[in-house]
C-alpha cells in the first residue's frame, strides 16, 4: 500500500481518525477491508429476526385480536403469542449479552457499537458533514471502514439504549408472571416500584417498540441508500463481513 503522499492538513485530519480509514484515504490500492467478524454479522441477522417478532408479538400482546371463539384454553392463541415474545425475548437478552462479550474479544469494530467518541471535536466535525450529506447539500465524507458517525450516535443511543431499556421493563413484566421469589422478580422487580406501577412499565416498555421501529426505518434505509448512493459496499459487508471500495 501507498504511504508516502502526506500533506500538513491531511497529515493533523488524520491524526484523529483510525490508521485503517487515513491508511485508506492515502492509497488507491485498497479493495476490501475484513470489518465484520463472523460472530457480529450471525448477531445482527438474529438480533434483527429477534426484534421483528418481539414487535408483531409485542403489538398483539398490547393490542389483542378480537376474541376469539369458545375458551381460550381451548385455542390458546394469547397463549402462544405471549410464549413466543418470551422465547424471542431470551433470544434478544442473550444474544446482547453474547454481543457484549464479542467486544471485549473481538476486533477494534466490534467495540464501535458501545462508545461514541463524543469528546473528539473532528467527530462532531464529521457528524455535521454526514448530516448535510443525508440532507443532500454536502459532498459525502469519509471513506469510513467501521460505522460512520452518525450511525454510531445512533447505534449507541437509540439502538442500545432502548435495547436494554427493553430488557430492564420486560423481564421486569415477565417476572410478576413468574412470581415473587422467581430469578426475574429478584432481578428485575425494582424496576416496577421505580417506574410507578405495573400498567406504567408497559405503558413504556411498550413506547420502547416504537423507537426501535422508528431507529429500524431509519437504520435500513441509510444502509440501502448508502449501498446506492456510497462509494462502498455496505449491505453485502454484513453479510460477508468484507468493506469493499468502489474508488
Ligand atoms: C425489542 C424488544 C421488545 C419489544 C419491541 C417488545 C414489545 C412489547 C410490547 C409492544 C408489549 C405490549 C405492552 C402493552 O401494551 O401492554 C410487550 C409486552 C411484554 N413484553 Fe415485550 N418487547 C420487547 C422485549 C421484551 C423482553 C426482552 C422481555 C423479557 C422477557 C419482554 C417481555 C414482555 C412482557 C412480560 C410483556 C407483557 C405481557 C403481558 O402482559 O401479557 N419484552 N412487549
Ligand atoms: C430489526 C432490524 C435491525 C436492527 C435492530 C439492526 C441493528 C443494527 C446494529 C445495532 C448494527 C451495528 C452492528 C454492530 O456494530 O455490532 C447494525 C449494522 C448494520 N445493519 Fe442492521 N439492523 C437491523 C436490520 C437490518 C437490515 C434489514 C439491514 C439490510 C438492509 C441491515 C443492514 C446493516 C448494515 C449494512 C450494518 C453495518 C453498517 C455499517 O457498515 O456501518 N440491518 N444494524
Amino acid at each position: 500500500m501507498n504511504t508516502t503522499h502526506s500533506s500538513a492538513t491531511t497529515d493533523a485530519l488524520h491524526a484523529a481518525i483510525p490508521a485503517e480509514e487515513a491508511e485508506l484515504s492515502r492509497s488507491s490500492s485498497v479493495r476490501s477491508i475484513y470489518v465484520y467478524e463472523a460472530p457480529v454479522r450471525i448477531w445482527h441477522w438474529t438480533n434483527a429476526l429477534a426484534i421483528t417478532v418481539l414487535c408483531v408479538t409485542g403489538y398483539l400482546i398490547g393490542s389483542p385480536l378480537p376474541t376469539m371463539p369458545g375458551e381460550a384454553s381451548s385455542h390458546f392463541l394469547m397463549g402462544y403469542i405471549r410464549f413466543t415474545h418470551f422465547a424471542s425475548a431470551y433470544v434478544f437478552a442473550i444474544g446482547l449479552l453474547g454481543r457484549v462479550y464479542w467486544a471485549f474479544v473481538g476486533n477494534s469494530h466490534a467495540r464501535e457499537l458501545f462508545s461514541v467518541p463524543l469528546s473528539d471535536p473532528n467527530y462532531w466535525r464529521e457528524m455535521g458533514a454526514m448530516f448535510k450529506w443525508y440532507a443532500f447539500v454536502g459532498p459525502r465524507p469519509g471513506p469510513y471502514v467501521g460505522h460512520n458517525p452518525l450511525a454510531r450516535f445512533a447505534m449507541f443511543f437509540v439502538f442500545l439504549f432502548t435495547s436494554v431499556f427493553m430488557v430492564f421493563t420486560g423481564f421486569a413484566m415477565y417476572g410478576e408472571g413468574t412470581q415473587m421469589g422467581s430469578w426475574a422478580e429478584r432481578l428485575f422487580g425494582w424496576v416496577i416500584p421505580l417506574m410507578g406501577q405495573s400498567q406504567d412499565v408497559h405503558t413504556w416498555h411498550h413506547l420502547g417498540m416504537w423507537v426501535i421501529i422508528t431507529f429500524v426505518i431509519a437504520h435500513v434505509y441509510a444502509a440501502i441508500r448508502e449501498d446506492i448512493m456510497g462509494r462502498q459496499s455496505v449491505v453485502s459487508t454484513m453479510i460477508s463481513g468484507e468493506r469493499t471500495f468502489k474508488d
